[in-house]
C-alpha cells in the first residue's frame, strides 16, 4: 500500500534513486528492482535513448511486436509491422491480408495532406476592420516566420493559409488564426507549434503598430497557439472489391449472397448505432494503432481525430462503407491519419526505424495507406467472424495461449494444451482444469 504523501523532488533523484525510493513500497524492495531492470535493454546507449524519450523513466514496458505478411497494397506487397497486445488482431489482419490478396489487394490513395493549428486570441473590435487588415496580418505573419518555415520550403512544404475565424457569438470578442501546413513526411507537430506561437507574437505586434487600430483594438490577449489534432484533411481511402461469388467458401452455413447479405447489414447497423459503431471503429483502430505504434506514430492523435471524424456529421458513426451493386462487393475505409516518416520517434527508436525500413522508407503518405489498410484488414475479419461463426472462437483460441501463461505451463503441457483444445471450449476454468487433470497424469 503506497503512502499517501506528495513527494517533491522526485524527478531531482538519479534513475538508482527512482529505483530504489519506487520499489520501497513492495514487500522485497531487492525482487521488485531486479524485476525492473530486467526489461532494460543490454545496450546501455540504446536504453539511454528509451530512458530519455520521457521523465522518470526506471524500465521500459515491452509490447509484442508481429508482422502481419501478404499485404498487398496497390500492387505492392508488404510484411506489415505491427505493435498490440490483444491477442487475434495481427492474426485477423493477416488473414485478411492473404484473403483479399488474391483478390487484388487493398487499393487506396490519400486525398489530402493539410494540417491544421489554431492561434486562439481575445481581441475587443469590430470584426470587420480586422477582417479587412487579414491581407496584411497573413503576409507578415508568412514573412516573420520565413526562418522557421525555411527548411520545409525547400521540401516542398510550409504555410498553406492563415485565416480569421470569428467565434465572439460562442465566447465574447473570441477570435482565431486557422492556419493550415502541408509537413511533407513528417507528422510536422513541432514545426507548426513554432510557427502558431510566432504568429501570436506577431498578430500582437502588427495591432499595435498599424494606425487603423486604437484604443483597445490596439492590443489582444493570446490564449493559446497549438495544433490541432483534427485534421479531417489528412485524409486517406483504401477499399477492397470483389465479385460477390468470391465468398462462397466464406461460411458452411452460408452461400456467397448470404454472406454479403449479412456483412452489408452489420456495417449498416454500425453506421445506425453509435454503441456499435464505437466497437466497429475500434476493430479498424486495432489495426491503425498497431501501425502508428511500429513506427513511432502518435496513437493518441491518430486515435482523438479519427474519433471527431467519425463523428463530423453530428453523430457518431462507421468509419467504413459498403456498397452491394451488380454482384461486386467493395468495402471501404476513409479516415484521416495525420502520420510521419521523419523527425520525432521514427529514426530515434530502433524498432521504429526497422519498422520503416521493412516497409521499404515510405514517404507519409505511403505510410497513410499502410496504416489504412491494416485498419480495413482488421475491421474485416472482424466483421467477418461477427457475421459468421462469432468472435470468441478465435479470440479464445488465441487467448489460450495467454491462459497457459497466465498458469505457467510447460513447453510439452502446452503442446498438449493446444491440440486438447483444438475442438473444445477454451475458458480460463477450463484450461485450468485441463492443466490440473494432465498434471494428475489423467488427460
Ligand atoms: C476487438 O478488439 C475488436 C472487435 O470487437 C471489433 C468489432 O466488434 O468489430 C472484434
Amino acid at each position: 500500500m503506497q503512502k499517501q504523501q506528495i513527494r517533491k523532488g522526485f524527478s531531482k533523484l538519479n534513475k538508482e534513486q527512482k529505483i530504489h525510493l519506487t520499489t520501497s513500497y513492495f514487500e522485497n524492495p531487492a525482487k521488485a528492482a531486479a524485476e525492473l531492470k530486467s526489461f532494460w535493454h543490454n545496450d546501455p546507449d540504446i536504453q539511454k535513448k528509451l530512458d530519455e524519450f520521457a521523465e522518470n523513466t526506471i524500465s521500459n514496458f515491452f509490447f509484442p511486436y508481429g508482422i502481419a505478411p501478404n499485404f498487398v497494397i496497390n500492387g505492392n506487397m508488404y510484411l506489415v509491422p505491427m505493435v498490440i497486445e490483444e491477442s487475434s488482431v495481427i492474426a485477423a489482419a493477416s488473414n485478411a491480408a492473404k484473403f483479399w490478396s488474391e483478390r487484388g489487394g487493398f487499393h487506396a490513395e490519400v486525398l489530402s495532406m493539410t494540417k491544421i493549428g489554431q492561434v486562439h486570441f481575445i481581441w475587443e473590435g469590430e470584426a470587420g476592420k480586422l477582417r479587412s487588415a487579414m491581407p496584411e496580418i497573413r503576409e507578415k505573419l508568412i514573412m516573420e516566420t520565413d526562418h522557421i518555415t525555411e527548411n520545409m520550403r525547400k521540401r516542398g512544404g510550409g504555410i498553406l493559409d492563415i485565416e480569421l475565424i470569428d467565434m465572439s457569438d460562442e465566447i465574447d470578442n473570441y477570435f482565431q488564426l486557422k492556419a493550415s501546413f502541408e509537413t511533407i513526411d513528417s507528422m510536422g507537430a513541432n514545426f507548426i507549434n513554432s510557427c502558431l506561437e510566432e504568429f501570436g507574437l506577431q498578430l500582437k505586434r502588427f495591432l499595435k503598430e498599424d494606425k487603423r487600430f486604437k484604443g483597445k483594438e490596439e492590443d489582444c490577449e493570446i490564449v493559446m497557439a497549438i495544433l490541432s489534432n483534427y485534421t479531417p484533411e489528412c485524409l486517406v481511402k483504401t477499399w477492397v472489391e470483389c465479385d460477390i461469388d468470391e465468398f462462397d467458401e466464406m461460411d458452411r452455413n452460408m452461400d456467397a449472397q448470404q454472406f454479403a447479405r449479412k456483412f452489408e447489414l452489420a456495417v449498416r447497423i454500425a453506421q445506425a448505432d453509435e454503441y456499435r459503431a464505437t466497437t466497429h471503429n475500434k476493430g479498424v483502430m486495432n489495426g491503425i494503432d498497431a501501425v502508428v505504434l511500429a513506427t513511432g506514430n502518435d496513437f493518441r492523435a491518430i486515435e482523438a481525430c479519427a474519433h471527431t471524424f467519425a463523428a463530423r456529421d453530428g453523430k457518431y458513426t462507421s468509419l467504413t462503407d459498403i456498397s452491394i451493386e451488380n454482384g461486386k462487393f467493395r468495402y471501404e475505409l476513409t479516415v484521416p491519419l495525420a502520420m510521419g516518416t521523419v523527425g520525432g520517434l521514427t529514426s530515434l527508436h530502433p524498432l521504429a526505424k526497422f519498422s520503416l525500413e521493412l516497409l521499404n522508407n515510405p514517404g507519409a503518405e505511403q505510410l497513410m495507406m499502410i496504416a489504412a489498410a491494416a485498419g480495413l484488414a482488421n475491421n474485416f475479419s472482424a466483421v467477418k467472424s461477427l457475421t459468421t461463426k462469432g468472435i470468441q472462437v478465435g479470440h479464445m483460441k488465441m487467448h489460450l495461449y495467454n491462459i497457459l501463461n497466465h498458469i505457467g505451463v510447460t513447453r510439452t503441457e502446452k503442446e498438449k494444451a493446444v491440440d486438447y483444445f483444438k475442438d473444445k471450449k477454451v475458458s480460463f476454468s477450463n484450461v485450468k482444469e485441463m492443466v490440473a487433470q494432465l498434471r494428475k497424469g489423467n488427460s
